[in-house]
């Protein structure tokens, strides 16, 4: 049986329990809350009680999670399986102390590249380009995608755009009305193989030198393989390199995000590390019961390893948070969707959970149906700012707020039976007719959701709420006994591609493959012009 077996027989008891009826308890919500600076995260619409908490902060101990999180903060290679350090904090240690890897102190280097990144975005938001276009894939895109969109309101460098998809649609629908001498691209790839973007680098190169522009001047690089940059013959002083012990979905934090250092310039880039940089200073410093990603990280494991609820809807009310759960969703999946330990056993449980999500109100009329009346139970995680940016438009935002505590609330509380007969009574309706009509009407409620409050979505909370997800991941993926920081499962379908680019190519035969996968490209061949 796993580490969770009396988590499990636990929770057949307390998982049918009325959520709300927890709230009998008047001090629920300080006992199952947690602050952070300005930062509120409120898990008492969950039905967790005192015991089951106490069962469940029980295994931050014995998955000796604080020693693991103080090996990763100071550069042992937790990354087993690539014998890799971790250490994408010290991204954002910026007064902190010195982080040894292999002897040899890395914040020196680390401080250097920013300034560099500092006097280069400088330099491009003085300058005459209009536009920046970021081609990457996954952690070389979807962190800056991501961070840029939220962070809109301080946006004030040139505009921004975002390639990622080798489909020529994405590059030819973001280069066509762009200048090309007025454009920067910026090469986002920390391998600098990634087939997505050397495609599409490529591709941008050439549009660039055949409408004007100057390739040897207008790209940038943001790598760890410096020599490949310089293969592709981007000048070294555009270059911004980074090592290894940078996790591509871990990266937005350096290089990776000078699209958004340019965006949004030098000093909301640093806020945005100082956000990040308080919330790893919590995650060190405070006790568990209080420490808001250990906390994440509990409901995370009590929803999905022990209620077995497979799915998370991550649901900003924020429209600037739309790609959140894009990001989330890499950050997660590609980080805890795995199924061998680190010792090389098979994980006796479900690992990381299907992420999912969009934003509120938007959701609200396309899938929450399901949430509400559907069959299966979806934890919710509601993301919520007391403020929005438009000062003339607070009753957006009131609107805003009070259609999110709502949608916790309905969760939480559902519609009995009872009360949608009354409804149904009061239109008119007896009998059986009433009981059918009330049944469609019926929410049975009693459906988990958290959620986090701050004052503003500006840069620095920005950070601290990204940090605050990458620390629940690696709590998560410590107590699952995995490595949050390896990525094989998706090398397979590369190679792959890779063996089946010159067969549609036409230029070598479907030999060895399966019968679906020939049939597939003998109809592609015969309807590609
Ligand atoms: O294929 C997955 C992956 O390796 C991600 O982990 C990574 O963020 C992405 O591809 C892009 O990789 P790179 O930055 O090396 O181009």
């Amino acid at each position: 049986m796993t580490k969770f077996k009396d988590l499990i027989q636990r929770s057949a008891v307390v998982k049918g329990r009325s959520i709300f009826s927890l709230f009998d308890e008047t001090d629920r919500v300080a006992q199952f809350s947690a602050r952070s600076g300005d930062m509120f995260f409120d898990f008492s619409k969950t039905n967790l009680d005192q015991d089951t908490m106490d069962a469940l902060l029980a295994l931050i101990d014995s998955a000796d999670v604080p020693s693991r999180r103080d090996a990763m903060f100071s550069g042992v290679k937790i990354n087993e399986t690539e014998d890799r350090a971790v250490l994408h904090t010290a991204l954002r240690n910026l007064d902190g102390g010195p982080v040894m890897v292999d002897g040899a102190d890395v914040m020196p280097g680390i401080l250097e590249t920013l300034d560099r990144m500092r006097g280069f975005a400088d330099k491009v938001r003085a300058d005459d380009i209009t536009d920046v276009v970021n081609i990457g894939i996954g952690g070389s895109d979807l962190g800056p995608a991501m961070a840029v969109r939220a962070l809109s309101p301080y946006h004030d460098g040139p505009r921004t755009h975002f390639v990622s998809n080798v489909d020529g649609a994405h590059i030819s629908d973001t280069l066509r009305g762009l200048d090309a001498t007025t454009t920067l691209v910026i090469v986002a790839s920390k391998t600098f193989t990634t087939i997505e973007t050397m495609t599409n680098a490529r591709t941008a190169r050439a549009w660039m030198k055949q409408n004007g522009g100057d390739p040897s001047r207008q790209f940038a690089a943001l790598s760890t393989a410096e020599d490949k940059t310089a293969d592709f013959g981007i000048d070294p002083r555009q270059v911004f390199g980074f090592e290894d012990w940078v996790g591509g979905r871990y990266s937005v934090w350096g290089p990776i995000g000078l699209s958004l250092m340019i965006a949004v310039g030098p000093r909301g880039f640093y806020a945005f590390l100082r956000g990040a940089q308080s919330m790893d200073r919590h995650f060190c410093a405070a006790s568990p019961r209080e420490n808001m990603p250990m906390l994440l990280a509990l409901v995370g494991i009590w929803h999905n390893q022990i209620c077995g609820y497979a799915t998370r809807a991550v649901l900003p009310y924020d429209q600037r948070l739309g790609l959140l759960p894009d990001y989330l969703q890499q950050l997660e999946m590609e980080s805890n969707g795995k199924s061998t330990q680190i010792d090389g056993s098979s994980v006796p449980y479900n690992t990381g959970p299907v992420v999912w999500g969009a934003a509120g109100t938007n959701g609200q009329h396309a899938f929450y149906q399901l949430i509400h009346q559907g069959t299966r139970v979806i934890p919710c995680e509601f993301l919520i700012a007391a403020n929005g940016h438009e000062p003339d438009l607070t009753h957006h935002h009131k609107l805003l707020v009070a259609n999110c505590l709502a949608q916790s609330e309905a969760l939480m509380r559902g519609r009995s039976l009872s009360e949608a007969s009354e409804l149904m009574a009061a239109r008119g309706l007896t009998g059986s007719e009433l009981e059918r009509q009330a049944r469609h009407r019926l929410f049975p409620g009693n459906r988990p959701s958290t959620t986090l409050a701050y004052p503003l979505l500006d840069p620095f909370t920005l950070g601290q709420i990204i940090a605050l997800y990458e620390h629940r991941i690696f709590v998560e993926g410590i107590i699952l006994g995995i490595n949050s920081y390896d990525q094989w499962g998706v090398e397979l379908g590369k190679e792959l591609a890779t063996s089946l680019q010159p067969v549609i190519e036409g230029t070598q035969p479907p030999t060895g493959k399966d019968g679906s996968t020939a049939a597939l490209v003998d109809f592609i061949a015969l309807h590609a012009d």
